[in-house]
């Protein structure tokens, strides 16, 4: 069992649909799931469950009037656990400023659960406030998923910064398994930075790119992964193999 935390601090480069497609993907390949949404924003828990409320989210447990257990909601579509999140999570960082250990909480309350799944996807918020933290201190490794402009190596620098000091100031260190590209288009752009993860960072790239694909927004916006919803699209089939790519 592993987990894995899904990171980049900048919005918009594809967090939430990786986290959900390879969470599905590996589900449609025999593994065990849980997807952790931890963005206050909660676009994984909307785009899985709508509009639909939940009596315990991962704030809940988060505050320590949950167990991690109590709060799982099932997707027969994405074939996956989820733990939902709620707006309420972006008060936290306030809320347990006082917290002793306040880094360790998820870590904690998903012990319990290592047995029970074959991974655990975290969907990090683009902050990087406490609750990422908290998923770091949770994860064996990060996803990075990156959209290949030219700035998107800042956010490469700002991960690298984060985990840096997570390992100096409080002594653990989170493994990177690799970067994913999303939203990929042939451009001379992409390949430059792909090339400058590659070289510059010595960081893993993953073979399989996820094309820029209406089906993957619509997949999205039909409550659906994009392998149930678009089974025949070349996004269906990068998102499929890249998920056997990352499962190695
Ligand atoms: N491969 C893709 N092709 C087209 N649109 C995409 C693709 N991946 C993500 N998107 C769209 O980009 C937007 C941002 O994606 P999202 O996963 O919410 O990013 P993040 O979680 O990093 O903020 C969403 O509207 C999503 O549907
Ligand atoms: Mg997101």
């Amino acid at each position: 069992m592993s987990i894995i935390s899904v990171i980049n601090q900048k919005g918009g480069v594809a967090k939430t649909t990786t986290s959900l497609n390879v969470a599905s993907s590996w589900a449609a390949q025999g593994k065990k799931v849980l997807l952790i949404d931890l963005d206050p924003q909660s676009s994984a828990t909307k785009a899985v469950f709508g509009d639909r409320e939940f009596e315990k989210t991962i704030y809940d447990v988060i505050m320590g009037h949950a167990q991690a257990e109590d709060a799982i909601v099932s997707s027969d579509v994405f074939g996956i656990d989820v733990i939902p999140a709620e707006i309420m999570l972006s008060g936290v960082d306030l809320q347990l400023a006082a917290h002793f250990g306040r880094e360790q909480i998820l870590r904690r309350k998903l012990e319990p659960l290592n047995r029970r799944y074959d991974a655990i996807l975290i969907d990090c918020s683009p902050s990087l406030g406490l609750m990422t933290i908290n998923a770091l201190l949770a994860s064996k490794d990060i996803i990075i998923p990156i959209c290949p402009e030219y700035f998107s190596l800042k956010g490469i620098d700002l991960i690298l910064a984060t985990l840096q000091n997570i390992r100096t100031g409080l002594g653990y260190k989170v493994g990177i398994r690799g970067v994913v590209i999303t939203r990929y288009r042939d451009r001379k752009v992409a390949k430059d930075v792909i090339r400058q993860v590659r070289e510059h960072y010595q960081l893993n790239v993953y073979s399989n790119y996820i094309p820029d694909s209406i089906a993957v927004e619509e997949a999205h916006h039909n409550h659906s992964p994009v392998h149930k919803y678009a089974p025949r699209s070349p996004a269906s089939k990068a998102y499929m193999d890249l998920s056997k790519e990352l499962w190695l």
